[in-house]
């Protein structure tokens, strides 16, 4: 028999003293005490403490059930004597009259700490803790505030299809056979890019989608391959339309869901400054210790490391940590931080009793007196210098820059959220492995045009695209740009990258027909919503802010896939599995 809930145990309240209650849920513990048991029981709104007589036949049966039955309770609430301050339901108990077993649960397999497989394994009964019950509230009430927010705002959201085709975003893409065309495939979208531009096209003016994507790459703690997009497109509108736009959506929504307020506008910054003063194409503003570049008062004489590559024309750039000494070990995990980007090494200066310390100061002649200066070098401080190219000592440093924040704690997570625009993107970068030109956003960016006349040919990686990122705490969680909506600059885009006439014909006829009819100016931009949820949760992995993610090698460990399927099926789809390395 089903009891039909009158209340949820989180709300029992000393307002319902008196009253009898129906409450359904879990039980999460059960203490014996002889002549009554206490049971706490949980449902997604809290816990509160049933009492059920021991001396009374049928409630005596609850000895026989264990953590996670599913029960229904039918009862008085009385006050307690023992009020417990630190549960909300504290100061009630119900007095059990009736109950059901609605479900027998096996012994959970998670323990008090469980690892993050077995969550992953059991998701199911992980989603019944605090954590993650909070985190896909909280998820809903985002989404649903951006979806008021925008719809005000005249937008309309579109679905796109996810049977689809190819969308250049920089990943590889999820294929899927179709039966009725053997040998042809649909690609998941990585992205609606194409879709959205075409609904521009198609008048629909001011689009939103609250959109999956799907991307075969690498992963990492704060990647899935499929993840949701707040997908956004306007018609008539450049960089400030969509900058605005954000901005007032992001304040209403944080303000919405974390009684936060944020700044009515965001900070801007360019990419190149971004590289050049915190190594990065997303800064983490939170904190100072940018970096300084100080190739110009370095006296290298002495270091024959130093003046050979300030004779090939490198940097030398360096970043000083107020009032830290940082120990060997820690020096030494920076050093392999700076030569992962690229860097020789890691040069150090400690200002101790107002004398330099370093490992180089008794190669220079001026012992580093010139660097640590140019620096601002104080007493107790250390510097980090590295002489390389110049985006090498900027990357390298950038990545020793995040290495002491995390070892000295010296932002609060959470607490503050730094938004920064991030503008002015190359629009193309040379891929040395495929020994060609990629985009640095994706080909549908407008290119600077002045620049495109002046270095397409000798020159592309100093064309400038209109294109933008947003940026919170460190992290980039939205990317967008005004649309290339003319076709010839279009075409010439595609080329520089690569496609032959052949490739661009099959690829994006369609699109390049389309951008004929009349394609109004447009721009657009994609803010990642589970980073942006999981930076305001403050959580660690992008995994606890999804009901059911993946693993880092894109596996589902509860329902096992992917998976093998019949054979059948292959044959259907006239498919081949080949087996061999
Ligand atoms: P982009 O590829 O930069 O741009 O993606 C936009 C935002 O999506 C989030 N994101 C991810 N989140 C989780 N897991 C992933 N694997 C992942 N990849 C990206 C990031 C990122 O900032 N079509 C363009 C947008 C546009 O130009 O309008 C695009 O997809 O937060």
């Amino acid at each position: 028999m089903l009891f039909k809930r009158t209340h949820f145990c989180g709300h029992l309240d000393l307002a319902c003293q008196g009253r009898e209650v129906i409450v359904n849920g879990w039980i999460r513990k059960i203490r014996d005490f002889g002549k009554f048991a206490f049971v706490d029981l949980w449902d997604h709104t809290g816990i509160a403490q049933m009492v059920f007589s021991l001396e009374d036949g049928e409630l005596s049966g609850i000895r026989q059930c264990i953590v996670g039955d599913s029960i229904g309770v039918k009862g008085k609430v009385v006050e307690r004597k023992d009020k417990n301050p630190n549960l909300p339901t504290g100061d009630i108990e119900v007095n059990v009259l009736s109950w059901e077993r609605y479900s027998i649960s096996e012994p959970f397999p998670v323990s008090e700490n469980p690892s993050e497989e077995t969550r992953l394994k059991y998701r199911y009964l992980d989603l019944r803790t605090e954590k993650m019950q909070r985190n896909l509230r909280f998820r809903h009430e985002v989404i649903k505030e951006i979806r008021d927010h925008l719809s005000e705002k005249g937008f309309i959201e579109v679905e796109t299809p996810i049977l689809s085709k190819s969308t250049p975003e920089g990943a590889r893409d999820y294929l899927v056979p179709s039966r009725l065309q053997p040998g042809h495939f649909y690609a998941l979208p990585q992205s609606p890019q194409i879709y959205k531009q075409l609904l521009m096209i198609g008048g629909v003016d001011r689009y939103f989608q609250i959109s999956r994507c799907f991307r075969d790459e690498d992963l990492r703690a704060n990647r899935q391959p499929e993840f949701t997009q707040l997908d956004v497109e306007m018609a008539y509108a450049d960089e400030e339309d969509i900058f605005s736009m954000t901005e007032a959506l992001f304040k209403d929504v944080v303000r919405k869901v974390t009684g936060k307020e944020i700044p009515a506008s965001f900070p801007r910054m360019t990419y190149q400054e971004a590289m050049s003063r915190y190594g990065s194409d997303k800064p983490d503003t939170r904190f100072g210790m940018l970096i300084s570049d100080v190739t110009g008062q370095c006296r290298p004489e002495g270091f024959g490391v130093l003046e050979e590559a300030l004779g090939r024309g490198d940097k030398v750039k360096g970043l000083v940590i107020p009032e830290k000494e940082p120990s060997r070990k820690e020096i030494d995990a920076m050093t392999d931080l700076a030569k992962e980007k690229g860097a020789g090494g890691l040069m150090w200066f400690k200002m101790k009793e107002g004398a330099i310390q370093s490992p180089v100061s008794k190669f220079l002649k001026d012992g580093g007196k010139s660097i640590t200066e140019a620096l601002g070098l104080r007493e107790g401080d250390t510097a980090f210098v590295v002489a390389s190219a110049d985006s090498v000592a900027s990357k390298a440093l950038g990545a020793v820059r995040l290495y002491l924040r995390d070892l000295y704690g010296l932002v609060e997570k959470v607490k503050e959220l730094h938004f920064l625009w991030v503008t002015d993107f190359p629009m193309f970068f040379y891929n040395e492995d495929e020994g060609r030109y990629e985009t640095e956003h994706h080909p549908f960016t407008m290119p600077d045009p002045d620049d495109m006349d002046r270095y397409l040919d000798k020159d592309p990686e100093k064309i400038r695209s209109r294109s933008y990122d947003l940026v919170l705490n460190g992290e980039e969680i939205a990317s967008g740009s005004v649309r290339n909506h003319i076709r010839p600059l279009q075409e010439k885009v595609f080329q520089k990258i690569g496609l032959t006439s052949e490739e661009l014909q099959k690829r994006f006829s369609f699109f390049l027909k389309a951008l004929q009819y009349g394609t109004p100016p447009h721009a657009g931009i994609a803010p990642g919503l589970d980073r942006f949820i999981q930076i305001l949760l403050g959580e660690e992995s992008i995994r606890d802010v999804i009901a059911f993610p993946k693993t880092t090698n894109a596996a589902c460990l509860m329902t096992e896939s992917p998976s093998e399927v019949d054979q059948v099926q292959l044959d259907e789809l006239r498919i081949m599995v080949n087996n061999k390395n």
